[in-house]
């Protein structure tokens, strides 16, 4: 809904934004099937669709997983598009709409503390998912360890350099959103190992929302700067980031391309990575978070504690010590995409292997 994102100035427009606001905040979440008791709403708000996994992946396993443990709850859907202001109106709504309970991925970890402050005014309690809210008073944290995250992308590359040394050049450094708290502890996992490599740093981006289409562009400028053949590796910090940076390769006749990193193993750059054009992701389980989150949103939705056993550490986030759940990521080259994802259940042979696919699947002895 672009009158949502759009820009207004002077009387009339006010008049248009208020309009369109209320508009917005009408119609941004949605229920699952099913009536819901009113003391049973549970709000999911995910942050962004670029990234393929939120819609693949997060939401279908978390209102799966709820219907499972409580067929009499209600999911509240809504995702931000990137959208920081959408996502307060989308969680104002859900708690209107009776929400009992908030699943909160924020786009902006930053201010997405007044979402958590307007909560607690209405005694709900809040789940950050997958992304810390900074000093806020949330009740719980699930996530990955992200800086092991940025160290294993870092890692890869790095080993892979070492094993196939290219001439001369440098390597291109592009990393998430400025506004996302994972973004920044990737990056410090990264440097931590690019800094200690000897290799040097050509450019280095940050790329706000994560958008695919901008990493493009901040690629475009790398080769402006370093030319064709002084990029000898390229770190990104997503699938979406890395899809734009060797899209911006390719129109640009790099080849053969060098080793670029990524994140989520989204199907692309699985196909991507068989196919010899990405050379590595990380493998996040999304099951586990989704279906940790689900649980503990249901015991909270019933005024219960999490099951014993389900909160595992402690994440401070400017405020507090919030009760944790951080799982493990793993690297996932060509070589272990059979092991990992595949045996996982994360994609089907028959998904990675489709149309254009086949031949390279059967070099990469899949499945
Ligand atoms: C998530 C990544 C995702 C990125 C862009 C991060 O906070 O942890 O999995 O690729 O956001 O949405």
């Amino acid at each position: 809904m672009d009158a949502c994102r759009g820009r207004f100035e002077g009387h009339v427009a006010l008049v248009v934004l208020l309009l369109s606001v209320s508009a917005c905040k009408r119609d941004t979440v949605e229920g699952t099937a099913g009536p819901g008791s009113p003391g049973r709403r549970i709000a999911l708000l995910l942050p962004e669709s670029k990234t393929a996994r939120y819609e693949s992946h997060d939401r279908p396993l978390f209102e799966r997983k709820v219907k499972a443990l409580c067929p009499e709850c209600e999911v509240l859907y809504a995702n931000a598009d990137q959208d920081a202001a959408r996502q307060q109106a989308q969680a104002e709504a859900a708690l209107t709409n009776g929400a009992t309970v908030l699943v909160l991925d924020p786009v902006d970890s930053a201010s997405a503390s007044a979402i958590v402050a307007r909560a607690k005014q209405s005694r709900v309690p809040v789940i950050s998912y997958d992304r810390l809210v900074m000093n806020a008073d949330v009740d719980y944290y699930i996530s990955f360890d992200n800086e092991k995250v940025g160290r294993l992308q870092a890692q890869a590359l790095v080993d892979r350099l070492r094993a196939d040394p290219r001439p001369q050049g440098a390597l291109v450094v592009i990393h998430g959103a400025p506004t996302d708290n994972n973004a920044r502890l990737f990056k410090a996992g990264a440097r931590s190992v690019l800094g200690a490599s000897g290799l040097r740093v050509g450019a280095e981006y940050d790329t706000p929302d994560w958008s695919p289409d901008k990493a493009q562009r901040q690629m475009e400028q790398a080769l402006t700067a370093m030319g064709k053949a002084g990029i000898v590796g390229v770190y990104a910090a997503n699938d979406g980031t890395a899809g734009g940076a060797i899209a911006a390769m390719k129109a640009a006749g790099v080849a053969p391309l060098p080793p670029v990193t990524g994140q989520d193993a989204e199907l692309a750059a699985i196909q991507r990575i068989v196919a010899g054009e990405q050379y590595m992701t990380v493998y996040k389980a999304i099951r586990p978070e989704a279906e940790a989150a689900a649980e503990l949103a249901v015991a909270l939705a019933r005024g219960r504690p999490p099951a014993p056993g389900l909160v595992t550490g402690k994440v401070n986030n400017g405020r507090k010590d919030v009760d944790s759940i951080l799982l493990t990521p793993v690297a996932v080259t060509r070589e272990n995409v059979k092991d990992t994802v595949v045996a996982d259940g994360f994609w089907k042979p028959e998904q990675i292997c489709a149309g254009a696919y086949q031949q390279a699947c059967a070099t990469a002895r899949l499945p």
